[in-house]
């Protein structure tokens, strides 16, 4: 027996200035059924999904829901609390939680009226554990999620949904900020909720876990439907063929021999507030040649490490040494102006000034240089010829250069910061998760750039929790786990793996 159509999406269209968004997007959902929806960064894949929440307003086209009675009805366009109504959740690819109050305030409001919340405390705390035990989500619901790790808070924002009755759900890039173990649970959870009447849509750039978990895939590219496929006939290949229209190549440098070091770390710690913001006697060494990987999984420190190398912290104990002389002035002006380069991995809050242009995000990091500014005056035409050479150099797509950054689809707004920081050449580069989010284009011209930047000289330190990008790309591995790094003598995938698990080999 066919399942049953729970959603239809007709002939959607959206555009934004001179960029057609969507093109006349045809998709539809069965009951019960794990739809992947692909395509490269800017592909048009969040716009889709904000018109099927309300966020956005179509220009075109309509949108059928299946309604309690089970008939297909339309769903009111433009309008969040009729998609809310009629049971879409949406977990947005950047998190909407508020962090100061608790992830039970977090679920409930706006789903209950505060008065009715304190007569029905009981009956909510009820339907939420009721909840957590069928999808078997568990979140700590009495702390402010601030203080909850991604994956929970994550978890928290798939509750919210559910708490109000979603019964399609839709999870933009849902994996980005996960580990591998926390991405398979999620999709082992959602699988059990399927199988109770869930629907749900994901966005991913992975490949492995389209090809594990979805049922069915769809690819847009600029905008339109270009193909649709059973996960069971699809290929890496036959996907990378209808995303971009070729096959990508996977980026095997070749081997070399490094140089002499550039940038000591000695015996250095942190005192954080937590044990995650904290380091622990850390000595590491960087080679010019060189691309140091460290693996590890997220929240072992490596974002200390990485605030330390770009002076937005400085160490308690021990000091930096850059060609053998000791950094006085730890600041993030200074570091960058001593040659170094920094990809964050948070690069909403970290790498981009989101009100701000693109022109003006892709020369923030070096606003004293008097080729940019000049007496306090900005040198507009310069900015934006740097602008336009750089999009089109590093293929940063968008509505323009003179639009404000943070209207960018998500994996631009990374190619908008490697640009930046790619043409400054600098001598030692620090990437955060320099991949996450891109498709696999986009992700091999950054590990194209990771090596140039190696092979000119430079030192690279890789911070990435995808052990196959590590394996891949690092001349020399080491493991970070509770503020500490670990020396890796051997290059295989599951010792390192059991080392990142905090496992002796
Ligand atoms: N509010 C907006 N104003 C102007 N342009 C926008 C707006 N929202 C999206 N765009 C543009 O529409 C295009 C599609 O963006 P969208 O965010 O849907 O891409 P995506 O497929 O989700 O990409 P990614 O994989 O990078 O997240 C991009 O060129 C983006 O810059
Ligand atoms: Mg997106």
């Amino acid at each position: 027996m066919e399942a049953a159509t729970v959603l239809k999406l007709n002939g959607l269209a959206k555009r934004f200035g001179s960029i057609l968004a969507n093109d006349d997007v045809t998709i539809h959902l069965q009951n019960g059924e794990v739809l992947a929806l692909l395509g490269e960064n800017g592909a048009g894949k969040t716009t889709l999904m904000n018109m099927l929440f309300g966020h956005y307003l179509p220009d075109s086209g309509n949108i059928e829901i299946k309604s309690v009675n089970g008939d297909l009805v339309p769903l009111e366009l433009g309008n969040p609390s009729a998609a809310l109504a009629a049971g879409i959740g949406m977990v947005h690819q950047h998190f909407t939680l508020a962090e100061n109050i608790t992830a039970f305030e977090n679920i409930t409001l706006g789903a209950e009226s505060l008065f009715s919340l304190r007569r029905n405390q009981r009956k909510a705390e009820k339907k939420i554990n009721n909840i957590m035990s069928n999808s078997g989500l568990e979140a700590p619901l009495d702390i402010p999620v601030g203080r909850l790790s991604v994956g929970e808070r994550q978890r928290v924002e798939i509750l919210k949904a559910l708490y109000r009755d979603a019964h399609i759900l839709v999870l933009d890039e849902p994996t980005a900020v996960l580990t591998p173990q926390e991405a398979d649970a999620l999709f082992s959870n959602l699988r059990r909720m399927t199988n109770h009447g869930l629907s749900v849509i994901f966005i991913t750039h992975k490949m492995r876990e389209v090809l594990s978990f979805s049922d069915r895939l769809v690819v847009l590219r600029h905008g339109k439907n270009v193909g649709s496929m059973e996960t069971s006939n699809a290929s890496e290949k036959k996907i990378a063929r209808l995303m971009v229209g070729s096959e990508t190549q996977k980026v095997s440098p070749k081997r070399i021999t490094p140089g002499g070091p550039i940038l000591l770390l000695n015996d250095i710690s942190v005192a954080g507030r937590s044990k995650r913001d904290s380091l622990q006697n850390i000595s590491l060494t960087l080679k010019s040649h060189e691309i140091l990987g460290i693996a590890g999984i997220s929240g072992n420190g490596q974002n200390v490490l990485a605030d330390l190398i770009s002076g937005l912290v400085l160490p308690d104990k021990g000091s930096i040494l850059l060609k053998g002389v000791a950094i006085q002035n730890i600041n993030p002006l200074n570091m960058i102006k001593l040659g170094f380069g920094r990809i964050p991995e948070d690069r909403h809050r970290q790498g981009i000034v989101g009100g701000l242009s693109v022109s003006e995000n892709m020369v923030i990091e070096r606003l004293d240089d008097p080729l940019i500014q000049n007496f306090g005056f900005l040198r507009s035409s310069v900015i934006n010829d740097n602008a336009q050479t750089l999009s089109e150099k590093y293929d940063v797509r968008g509505p323009g250069i003179d639009q404000a950054s943070r209207l960018l689809s998500g994996g631009n707004i990374q190619k908008l910061i490697l640009a930046r920081v790619f043409e400054q050449q600098p001598e030692i580069i620090l990437a955060n998760q320099p991949t996450r989010g891109l498709d696999m284009g986009a992700a091999s011209d950054v590990q194209r750039h990771l090596i140039e930047a190696r092979d000119r000289g430079g030192g690279v330190i890789l911070i990435s929790e995808d052990l196959d990008e590590i394996l891949g790309l690092a001349d020399r591995i080491v493991v970070m786990r509770d503020g500490n790094l670990h020396d890796v003598n051997s290059s295989s995938r599951e010792a390192i793996g059991l080392m990142m698990a905090g496992e002796s080999v």
